[in-house]
């Protein structure tokens, strides 16, 4: 495990069976509240990608829009909100995705991006990738491109990073829990 991963993923606070039996929900708001572990969290992102030309910093609601904003300052760079339905007040784009029960829906402006922006889809956590595909297929319509979609965490078992690679999106987690 690198630098960045072993200390954050200590920082990480797992809580069985929450929201419901059977699910080890992993809590990023004690990486948040402990100044080391989210500086070293922003840094991990910023070492990522300082190097690279990125246009725009596109954050899925809710919890990616905390990582996306720091990022998006320290790379100068716009922040993008991707949010659930019903929020952003101009025209937009909808997808809807899959939930364990039911369907969700993301949403964005469809004036976000030019055309041939180079963007990183940043979000706290990868579980079934259903969130960051909708959220990567608006992005694409629109005609940005995406660099790289990202996450502080991997849930490899439920499968949605391999699927967002099979899409042929480039995706860099943190750290991953098993
Ligand atoms: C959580 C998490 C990711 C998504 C991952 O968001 O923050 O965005 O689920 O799940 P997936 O890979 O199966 O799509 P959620 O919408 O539950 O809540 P939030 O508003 O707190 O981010
Ligand atoms: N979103 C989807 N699955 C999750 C999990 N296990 N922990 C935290 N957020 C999640
Ligand atoms: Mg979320």
């Amino acid at each position: 495990m690198d630098y960045f991963a072993d200390s954050i993923k200590k920082a990480i606070r797992t809580v069985p069976d929450w929201p419901k039996p059977g699910v080890s929900f992993r809590d990023i708001t004690t990486v948040l509240q402990d100044r080391t572990a989210f500086r070293k969290l922003v840094d991990a992102f910023v070492h990522r990608y300082h190097d690279q030309k990125i246009d725009a910093i596109a954050a899925i609601d809710a919890r990616g829009f905390i990582i996306g904003s720091p990022l998006a300052y320290e790379l100068n760079a716009g922040l993008v909100l991707v949010r659930k339905k019903g929020k952003l007040p101009f025209d937009t784009l909808v997808e809807d995705y899959e939930l364990e029960y039911g369907t969700a829906s993301v949403e964005l402006h469809k004036d976000a991006f030019r055309p041939g922006d180079k963007v990183v889809l940043v979000d706290d956590l990868i579980a079934t990738g259903g969130t960051m595909l909708a959220a990567s297929r608006l992005i694409r319509q629109i005609g940005a491109e995406i660099v790289e979609v990202s996450a502080m965490i991997d849930l490899p078992d439920l499968g949605g990073s391999r699927k967002l690679r099979d899409e042929g999106l480039s995706v860099y987690t943190v750290c991953e829990f098993e």
